[in-house]
């Protein structure tokens, strides 16, 4: 299985974004962090970060025939953005939205998402995790990946 993760606006900037909301650690960390789960789940994983709607949904049609699922954590756009949420109805692939943050516990206008319903789950709130519920989630493996079980955490 291989899989596109894809993070949009300002995700760049972690780790000296909002530390209060986001944490301290930065966005190198958490590609690490995402090609460790990854690995651990038996996963093939691209990781790409832009800051540009349109390069978001050039990357959602990427996936037609190359990709088996995409974890898609938009960022701004996901409250904005018809065109990403008509590019993966219109691709059809396999889809997780993701936010470090709860959105709908925040402002008001992160109250609606345009992807949660063109994606088969959400997993937010719990900060880098939230990528791991993801992927193990598209795994197949609920929360338990082998070296969990293994009881050596991840
Ligand atoms: C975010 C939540 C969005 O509301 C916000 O605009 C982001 C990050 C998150 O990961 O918590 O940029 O997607």
């Amino acid at each position: 299985m291989k899989i596109l993760v894809i993070n949009g606006p300002n995700l760049n900037l972690l780790g000296i974004r909002e530390p209060e909301i986001y944490g301290n650690r930065t966005y190198a960390d958490l590609v690490k962090f995402i090609g460790d789960v990854a690995a651990d789940c038996g996963i093939e994983v691209e990781v790409r970060q832009t800051n540009h709607e349109g390069v978001i949904v050039d990357w959602i049609q990427e996936c037609r025939g190359k990709f088996d699922a995409l974890v898609l954590n938009a960022a701004a756009y996901t409250h904005t953005s018809v065109a990403v949420h008509d590019a993966i109805k219109a691709v059809q692939v396999r889809t997780v939205e993701v936010h470090l943050s709860e959105p709908k516990s925040r402002d008001d206008f992160r109250k609606v998402s345009f992807i949660e319903s063109v994606a088969e789950k959400t997993c937010s709130g719990r900060g880098f995790e939230s990528y791991a519920d993801a992927i193990r989630h598209l795994a197949g493996r609920g929360i338990f990946c082998r070296r969990l079980a293994r009881g050596e955490g991840v």
